[in-house]
C-alpha cells in the first residue's frame, strides 16, 4: 500500500518544489521466528582497524605533544616544527648535525650554537606541537630529552610551556647543568589556573654561549589508564563506546610501507624510544614509532579486547615483493618472531624479551593476517608467500587461524580478508553481497570498509549506508567473522588528512565520533548472540533491517535503516516467544538530511536519543523516520 502520495511531479536537487510531501515507501512487513535459530552471531563482529594515516597516532591516539621530537621530519626549509627562540638580544641558530645522536638508531640531532645569550637573556629553540600543544589548568605534564653541550659551563636548560598568544610562561622548570656526553634529563612542569587551550608551545633555552645538541624532546599530559609512553584518553573513550571486539594493527599500507625498508619492521619499534630509529610512512610522514608493537598490544590490553596481528609478507605497496623460498624466509622468520613476542610466554626469546620490556603475560592471539591488499601484487607472488608462511606459522602455532588477504587459488586459507570502500548508494544495492555466498569457502574478515562520503569525518548519509551495510554482515555472521571500518581516525586540521572520510575527528584539544561512529556504536552495543529465521516483504528500497537475539538476556534487538527522505512504517510480527514485553527501549540516530554532520564545532549535532518504546509485544506497528538508524531492544522470553 502507497501511504502519502506524492503530491507534486518534480523536485529539484532532493528539495521538494512545491506541493505537499513525499511519496511514502508501502509499509513493511517483518515476520521474526525467534525458535528459529539461523545461526550464531560472531562476538567479534565489530572490531578497530587503524595505521599511521591522517595524524592518527603521530599528533593523534599517541600522546606524545613534542612534534618531529628527533628531527627526522625534513620540512620545506628549516627545522620542520622547530623555530629559534630569541630572549633581549640573545643570538642562536640551528642546524641539523647528522654526525652526531644519542645513540645507534638516533644518528643525528639538532645542533644549536648559541652566539649571545646570558640567564636573563636565554636563546634556544621553541616546538610548535602538533597543530599546536593543548593544556589544561592543574595538570602535570612529564618529559625528557637527550642533550650534550660542547663545553661544561653551558649550565641548565630552561624549559616552559608558553602560551603562543601572551608570550607567558604557563610553567617552568630548570634543568641541571648540561653535560659534555650525551645524557637524558627529565622534568616535570605543572600548570596552574589557567584556561584550557591548544595555543602553547615548547621552548628550551639557555644563557650561555656555546653549542648544545639535543634529541628526543618529549612531552606527555595525563595518558589513559596512566601509562607511561601512553594514548590520549578521550580518543581511548571514543573506541571503549564502540565496544569493539578486536584490533586490526598495526594497518593496512602501514604494514608494507611504500618500500620494502620503509615496512613496519616491527624489531625497530620496540624497547626504549632511543634504540627506535623511526620510519617513513607510506602516508608521507615520518613515524616516530613511538606506538610501537608492545603499545599497539597494551592498546587491546586497556580496551579488553582481541588483537589481529598482521605481519609483513614480502610485498610492499609501490610493487617490489620478495620471491617466495630462501629469499623469503628472514622476513618469514621476523613473523614467527613477532608472533612469539605477542603469544609466547617468557621463556621463549621473544616472549622473554617481552617479559623485560616489563609486559611477561602473553597477549591473547587467535588470527595473525598474512600481508595487507595482496592482490595489488601483480606478480603472482602472494599464493607461494601465503603457503609458505602458513605451513611454518600452523606447524609451531596450529591454534592460530590464518587470514589471507587475497584469494588463492591452491589452498584455502581459514580467513579471507575482503575491503570496500564505497558510496552509500553503492552499499544499498549491495547490501546481500553475502546472502549467497559458498559456506564451504573461507571465513570472511572484512578488514576494512567504509561509506566514503563527507570530509574530513562522515556524515549522516555515510552513516545511513554503513548502518544498511552492517545489517548485511550481522545478516551473514555466520560467514563474517570480524569487521573492521578504516580508516578510523583523522586529525582535522590542515594538512592533517590524507584520506577523507573518516569516524573519529580531533585536534590537540578535542575529539568527536561522525554520524557513523555512532551507527557503529549502536550496533555492536546491540550485538546480540544469534540470528532468528526473519523475512521481510514490503518497504521502501532504501529501508534495510537486522534482526538478533541474546536469548540469556531474554533480549531481542531489532536494527532499521531508513535511508530515506520520508517515514516508513513497519509491522512486525514476532512469534515463537512465550512472552513478549508490550515496551521497550529505543535508541535513534537521525539526520535532517544526508549531508548533515558532526564537527570539531559541533560534534554532538547528530547522536543517538535513547527514549522509551512504548508500543513493543509480539505484534506491533512502528515507523522510522527519515534519515535514520535504530534498535528497538525488546524483551522476549
Ligand atoms: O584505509 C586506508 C588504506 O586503504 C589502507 O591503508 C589500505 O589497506 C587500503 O587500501
Amino acid at each position: 500500500m502507497v501511504r502519502g502520495l506524492m503530491t507534486v511531479s518534480w523536485a529539484l536537487g532532493g528539495v521538494l518544489v512545491c506541493g505537499m510531501g513525499w511519496a511514502q515507501a508501502p509499509t513493511a512487513n517483518l515476520r521474526i521466528e525467534l525458535d528459529k535459530p539461523a545461526h550464531a552471531v560472531s562476538p567479534t563482529l565489530y572490531g578497530l582497524m587503524t595505521e599511521e594515516i591522517n595524524y592518527s597516532y603521530d599528533g593523534g591516539l599517541y600522546a606524545e605533544m613534542v612534534r618531529n621530537r628527533t628531527f627526522q621530519d625534513h620540512g620545506f626549509g628549516g627545522v620542520a616544527h622547530w623555530h629559534i627562540e630569541h630572549q633581549g638580544n640573545s643570538l642562536a641558530s640551528m642546524e641539523i648535525d647528522r654526525t652526531d645522536g644519542p645513540s645507534d638508531a638516533l644518528q643525528h640531532s639538532l645542533m644549536v650554537t648559541v652566539k649571545q645569550a646570558d640567564p636573563a637573556n636565554q636563546a634556544g629553540v621553541r616546538n610548535e606541537g602538533y597543530w599546536g600543544m593543548a593544556l589544561r589548568p592543574n595538570t602535570t605534564y612529564k618529559g625528557s630529552f637527550y642533550a650534550k653541550a660542547d663545553s661544561a659551563s653551558m649550565g641548565p636548560v630552561t624549559v616552559a610551556l608558553m602560551n603562543d598568544n601572551s608570550g607567558k610562561a604557563v610553567a617552568t622548570v630548570s634543568v641541571p647543568a648540561l653535560s659534555t656526553e650525551w645524557k637524558q634529563y627529565e622534568f616535570t612542569l605543572r600548570t596552574e589556573k589557567i584556561e584550557t587551550s591548544s595555543e602553547n608551545h615548547l621552548l628550551l633555552a639557555v644563557g650561555h654561549a656555546g653549542k648544545v645538541w639535543i634529541d628526543l624532546v618529549s612531552l606527555f599530559p595525563p595518558t589513559y589508564k596512566n601509562r607511561v609512553n601512553g594514548n590520549r584518553p578521550d580518543l581511548m573513550e571514543l573506541m571503549a563506546g564502540m565496544h569493539p571486539g578486536f584490533l586490526r594493527l598495526p594497518g593496512g599500507n602501514y604494514l608494507e610501507g611504500d618500500l620494502i625498508d620503509e615496512r613496519f619492521d616491527w624489531k625497530n619499534t620496540i624497547g626504549p624510544l632511543v634504540d627506535r630509529p623511526t620510519h617513513r610512512s607510506p602516508w608521507n610522514y615520518q613515524s616516530s614509532d613511538g606506538m610501537g608493537l608492545l603499545e599497539f598490544l597494551e592498546w587491546t590490553e586497556d580496551l579488553k579486547i582481541d588483537t589481529v596481528l598482521a605481519v609483513y609478507a614480502g610485498y610492499s605497496l609501490k610493487g617490489d615483493h620478495i620471491a617466495p623460498g630462501p629469499a623469503l624466509t628472514p622476513f618469514l622468520n621476523d613473523a614467527l618472531d613477532e608472533i612469539e613476542f605477542t603469544i609466547g610466554d617468557a621463556s621463549t626469546k621473544w616472549g622473554g624479551v617481552r617479559a623485560k620490556l616489563g609486559h611477561p603475560a602473553p597477549f591473547p592471539v587467535k588470527y595473525v593476517e598474512i600481508g595487507n591488499e595482496d592482490w595489488f601484487d601483480k606478480s603472482g607472488s602472494y599464493e607461494g608467500r601465503y603457503a609458505q608462511y602458513s605451513k611454518a606459522i600452523k606447524a609451531k602455532y596450529p591454534q592460530l587461524q590464518l587470514i589471507a588477504t587475497a584469494p588463492l587459488k591452491r589452498m584455502k586459507p581459514d580467513v579471507l580478508d575482503d575491503h570496500y570502500y564505497k558510496r552509500a548508494d553503492e552499499f544499498f544495492e549491495d547490501v546481500k553481497h553475502y546472502d549467497t555466498i559458498d559456506r564451504n569457502g573461507p571465513k570472511i574478515f572484512v578488514g576494512e570498509w567504509a561509506t566514503r562520503e563527507g570530509s574530513p569525518t562522515t556524515n549522516m548519509g555515510a552513516a545511513l549506508g554503513d548502518a544498511a551495510w552492517m545489517t548485511g554482515m550481522e545478516r551473514n555472521s555466520d560467514l563474517i567473522v570480524m569487521a573492521s571500518y578504516a580508516p578510523l581516525f583523522v586529525n582535522v586540521n590542515p594538512g592533517g588528512m590524507q584520506w577523507e572520510s573518516d569516524l573519529i575527528g580531533y585536534d590537540a584539544l578535542t575529539s568527536y565520533g561522525s554520524p557513523g561512529y555512532y551507527a557503529q556504536a549502536m550496533f555492536a552495543e546491540y550485538l546480540g548472540t544469534e540470528v532468528p529465521t526473519s523475512s521481510m516483504t514490503g518497504g521502501g528500497n532504501r529501508f534495510f533491517y537486522s534482526v538478533t537475539r541474546d536469548a540469556a538476556k531474554g533480549a531481542v534487538y531489532l536494527k532499521l535503516v531508513n535511508a530515506s527522505s520520508t517515514p516508513q512504517q513497519v509491522d512486525v510480527d514476532m512469534s515463537g516467544a512465550g512472552n513478549v514485553a508490550k515496551t521497550g527501549t529505543l535508541v535513534s540516530l537521525t539526520g535532517s538530511n544526508n549531508a548533515e554532520t558532526n564537527s570539531i564545532t559541533a560534534p554532538k549535532r547528530i547522536v543517538p536519543v535513547k527514549t522509551a518504546l512504548k508500543a513493543a509485544g509480539a505484534k506491533f506497528s512502528h515507523t522510522v523516520p527519515a534519515y535514520s538508524v535504530q534498535v528497538l531492544e525488546l524483551q522476549a522470553k
